[in-house]
């Protein structure tokens, strides 16, 4: 279906023919509006921002750049195009017609999923909002925004389909998903790494890197589902989500890359000096990996889940690259080997695969997350310096799931709670990291120019050129 890009609300999905659904949505838009401009980028809400708006889903050629002032960007609702005879690729359903309409057994389950995935979508967007202040370049503040506007659309297109589907239900929950906080005492976002600070920079990038490919893994997943609907809300979400991976990734690749420059330049690897010089040490981003990989570890659940399980059993929602995989597609009879922390050590066990899915989903995201640490070391090793970054292990920092009950280094030794004590500090940054950080943090604004912690990008966006305007403030 071609998009309605002219309306209120630009749309694939035949908003004129069906009234019902447009008036909730149109109603729902000052609310929304309400919470952009509450919570949304913090001083930046006049500046023209050069921003991609996705027009079309047309893999070619789907988003047009252009200056737009962030509330009136166009947040549409867009679904990658029907596929012709698509049938239920999992569980017990596996074969017959993909479902149009809301399967009645599976509503409360597809709801609450709905939901979840929706709430992470503008929790994202509150936890940034403060950033804009500090931002390193106008590079790096264009793409804070981009990555900002497309939360909050991905959030449209959850509530699409929570007032289309859901009834009176749906359309509590769509006010519900504008009512939380991110972080708020009383009425937090439903998940924990969803409520924590994103107070600078390397945490941004950090939490782009490694949260929001949680974010990819978990719409792989539900792409898959045999609700058609969700399939194609979240495979065309998948487009989008590939650049915020490509901001965090990269933004973290050029502060390592600057990093190494002043590690070659001034013959040192200490900290204290290396901060003295502007940059950040590479002890720190070391720890900053460790934070931000085991928070978003937490997001894939508990390692055996029978709420996983009911749902691929129901078609409901798939494991990553479903179509991809060759076996029956039903794991009845599959097992999966997982790690579990039985009498105080970390052991292997094979349990029924189905149990496993959110493990399998864990064991798919570290797999993912493995080539960026690789083109981080990169880096490092061009800089001809001998120091590696890596992952921890998934018993390193853990609240949720086998590993929640015990400490464990960055290497998997399990640890006592005072031998924990005395060395937190050397795994998980602290509260002189945090003020150095806060220190460093200060605003670049002229086209071209960036802070001293962090290399320039290799090539512009949309081909732009070094010293290309990307945002225009307006004091
Ligand atoms: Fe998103
Ligand atoms: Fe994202």
């Amino acid at each position: 279906m071609d998009v309605d890009y002219d309306g209120l609300i630009p749309n694939n999905v035949g908003l004129n023919q069906d009234l019902a659904v447009k008036k909730a949505l149109e109603s729902w838009h000052p609310g929304y509006l309400d919470w952009w401009n509450d919570m949304g980028p913090e001083g930046f809400q006049d500046a023209l921002v050069y921003l991609r708006t996705a027009v079309s889903v047309d893999p070619k050629g789907w988003a047009k750049f252009g200056y737009v002032k962030m509330p009136d960007y166009k947040w549409g609702v867009l679904l990658a195009p029907a596929v012709e005879g698509r049938t239920i690729p999992f569980g017990k359903h596996k074969g017959e017609p993909a479902w149009q309409e809301v399967p009645g057994e599976y509503r409360a389950m597809l709801r609450r999923l709905l939901v979840i995935q929706g709430d992470t979508e503008p929790a994202s967007v509150e936890q940034q909002r403060y950033l804009g202040a500090t931002a390193p370049s106008l590079y790096d503040l264009r793409n804070l925004f981009q990555v900002n506007v497309e939360e909050g659309r991905h959030l449209w297109a959850m509530v699409y389909l929570l007032q289309k589907y859901f009834g009176t239900q749906g359309r509590e929950e769509a006010e519900d998903l504008l009512n939380r906080r991110s972080g708020h005492q009383d009425n937090p976002r439903m998940l924990g790494a969803f409520n924590e600070r994103t107070p600078d920079w390397l945490s941004f990038f950090m939490f782009t890197t490694f949260t929001d490919r949680d974010g990819k893994m978990q719409l792989a997943a539900l792409a898959q589902s045999g609700f058609d609907p969700l399939s194609r809300t979240c495979r065309f979400m998948l487009t989008e989500e590939a650049h915020h991976m490509f901001v965090g990734e990269t933004g973290v690749a050029r502060i390592v890359e600057k990093t190494c420059e002043i590690m070659k330049s001034a013959g040192t690897a200490d900290p204290a000096t290396l901060r003295a010089l502007g940059v950040i040490d590479l002890d720190l981003i070391q720890r900053k990996i460790n934070l931000h990989y085991s928070l978003t570890l937490d997001l894939f659940g508990n390692e055996i889940s029978t709420n996983a399980a009911n749902a691929y059993n129901a078609g409901i929602k798939g494991r990553y690259r479903e179509d991809k995989l060759a076996d029956d597609h039903g794991l009845l009879n599959d097992t999966y080997p997982v790690l579990r922390c039985i009498d105080g050590k970390i052991v292997e066990q094979s349990v029924p695969a189905l149990s496993a899915l959110n493990m399998r989903l864990r064991d798919d995201f570290m797999a993912d997350t493995d080539g960026g640490i690789m083109r981080w070391n990169k880096v490092i090793e061009r800089a001809g310096l001998d120091v590696r970054l890596t992952l921890p292990h998934v018993a390193h920092h853990r609240q949720i799931g086998e590993f929640a009950a015990i400490k464990a280094d960055p290497a998997g030794n399990i640890l006592t709670d005072a031998e924990w004590a005395a060395r937190r500090d050397e795994f998980l940054p602290t509260a002189a990291d945090a003020a150095f950080i806060a220190d460093l943090m200060q605003p670049v604004q002229q086209p071209g120019e960036y802070a001293s912690w962090i290399a320039p990008p290799k090539t512009g966006i949309d081909g732009k050129p070094g010293d290309f305007e990307y945002v225009q403030i307006f004091e």
